[in-house]
């Protein structure tokens, strides 16, 4: 079991607070995961004692977890929570902060302090927290958590990491992407560098290209305020499709340890090709939800929706070309897409293989039977599958495709969530799932001439109808025509 702490959250009554990280600690709480002592202290504007954040807690959880909340255990879970009524923009309160940690009921002396706030208020905070000595690890430990994203651009994110580091050292500073807990995004790692029979074939020999995919159903809901600052090359490719192709290109660590893990990514990011002024067109493709039907439903287009400005050009829906210039992938594209109000929920990364090099068999008369796939599904599927041609049965000899199923028994057992798994690192002081000052800058460095290029050019956006696959113009990035969008496991759903 880890060490007690006091795990605060900042921008307690939040979007995230209320619907990840509250309900994250009640589930690691309910199947005793927590240490005995550990407290969590809320922390915000409003003026609320314990009693009234305890029904709060409990009311957002219903709201998240139904009936899978449990009356006593959440009475169990509700003694550890406290709140304090604090503003980080008045410096005079962090001394109560202090009080209130050094004095609580059974406070341990280790501190977590989840930064649940907007980015721009990271340097307020740390800076408050150093006020009142916060920062410094003098009776027990100190621990930072900053959320994605890591500022707004690369200039911005190093002016951030800088501030950070003036109050807090690298050790305390925790850099969460939630897509590292995922169940199969963790599975990469062990599925590349635990079988021996992929690493003959994870390079552009045999590799056509690679696709990470996220889409979902889901409009921007009430995220408007951040939504319209960050879009979808920001929300989602900087950082977790980002974190998904580092982990599918790198080479194994030396060991397992945190620091080995970051270097290994950090060199895939490092030697990604700078996308040339000129060619932010050729690599980089953005659009804009319109009204549409998801699920039989009419739903408004970006720009009705509430607190979006009826100009704003912010996309919805981002899609990338990459290619990492170094001895394992050179030339091999990393097609990167991802969008709010598409068709489906799918988070896929596709590996798809070259063709052999005679097409001795035909699916038709006409028509070579397909490469091989390998896809790893992160949501809402969790498998990894190869995709082989076998014998159709019958006559004559033709190919047809099936699937080899290496998913592990996700049904089984209890099961972390990515929130769930990464928060026990936090108290557990594993880094090795967390982002490193260096990673954060390097994909930066990668997404920055998009940002600037699209950050001048904000005449015109394609719009794609809400509850389709996006526009067809996305595909201008592809290398060549045999290079379509993969969007599910579907064997059917293989483009030809
Ligand atoms: C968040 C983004 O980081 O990830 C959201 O800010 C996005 O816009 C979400 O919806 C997706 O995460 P998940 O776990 O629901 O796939």
């Amino acid at each position: 079991m880890p060490d007690a702490c006091v795990f605060t959250i900042f921008g307690s009554t939040g979007h995230l607070s209320r619907t990840k990280l509250l309900p994250a600690l009640y589930r690691l709480d309910k199947a005793g995961r927590l240490p005995e002592a550990m407290s969590i202290l809320g922390i915000g504007r409003r003026d609320w004692d314990n009693s009234r954040w305890r029904t709060e807690v409990s009311k957002w959880l219903g709201e998240r977890l139904g009936n899978s909340l449990e009356q006593e255990a959440f009475g169990r879970f509700s003694k550890r929570l406290h709140f304090l009524s604090a503003d980080i923009g008045d410096a005079g309160s962090s001394a109560h902060l202090r009080q209130a940690l050094d004095t609580g009921p059974g406070f341990p002396p280790n501190h977590v302090y989840y930064l649940s706030l907007p980015p721009s208020e990271y340097k307020v905070a740390a800076d408050y927290l150093a006020l009142a000595g916060l920062n410094q690890e003098i009776a027990g430990w100190r621990r930072l958590v900053v959320e994605k994203p890591f500022g707004y651009h690369l200039e911005d994110a190093q002016v951030l990491d800088h501030c950070l580091h003036r109050n807090f050292a690298e050790h305390q500073i925790f850099r969460i992407d939630h897509y590292l807990g995922k169940e199969t995004v963790q599975n990469v790692f062990v599925f590349r560098f635990a079988n021996l029979m992929w690493e003959p074939l994870w390079n552009r020999n045999l590799i056509d290209h690679v696709q990470i995919t996220h889409g979902e159903i889901a409009g921007i809901e009430d995220r408007a305020a951040y939504y319209e600052t960050a879009g979808a090359l920001r929300d989602m490719i900087q950082s977790h499709l980002m974190q998904m192709l580092a982990l599918v290109a790198m080479e194994p660590p030396a060991s397992m340890d945190a620091e080995s893990i970051r270097d290994e990514k950090v060199k895939v990011l490092k030697s990604i090709r700078p996308i040339a002024k000129g060619a932010v067109h050729a690599h980089a493709f953005r659009a804009q939800y319109a009204r549409g039907r998801i699920k039989d439903r009419e739903v408004p287009g970006y720009l009705d929706e509430k607190q979006v400005d009826k100009q704003s050009t912010t996309e919805t829906y981002a899609a990338l070309k990459l290619y990492i210039d170094n001895w394992r992938w050179r030339n091999v594209p990393f097609y990167l897409r991802t969008g709010k109000r598409l068709a489906r929920n799918s988070s896929l990364i596709a590996i798809r293989f070259k063709h052999p090099p005679q097409q001795l068999f035909r699916e038709t008369q006409i028509q070579a039977p397909p490469p091989n796939w390998l896809l790893m599904g992160i949501q809402p599927e969790q498998c990894i599958r190869a995709e082989v041609q076998v014998r159709e049965p019958g006559i004559g000899m033709r190919a047809r495709t099936t699937q080899l199923d290496a998913s592990t028994c996700y049904q089984a057992g209890y099961q972390l969530d990515a929130y769930e798994s990464l928060l026990l690192d936090i108290i557990s002081g594993d880094h090795s799932q967390f982002l490193r000052s260096d990673e954060v800058e390097w994909a930066w460095r990668v997404v920055d001439p998009i940002i600037r290029a699209w950050s001048v050019d904000r005449a015109f956006i394609h719009t794609y109808p809400a509850g389709s696959w996006g526009p067809e113009e996305a595909d201008r990035i592809f290398e060549r025509e045999d290079q379509k969008w993969r969007h599910s496991f579907s064997v059917g759903d293989a483009p030809s």
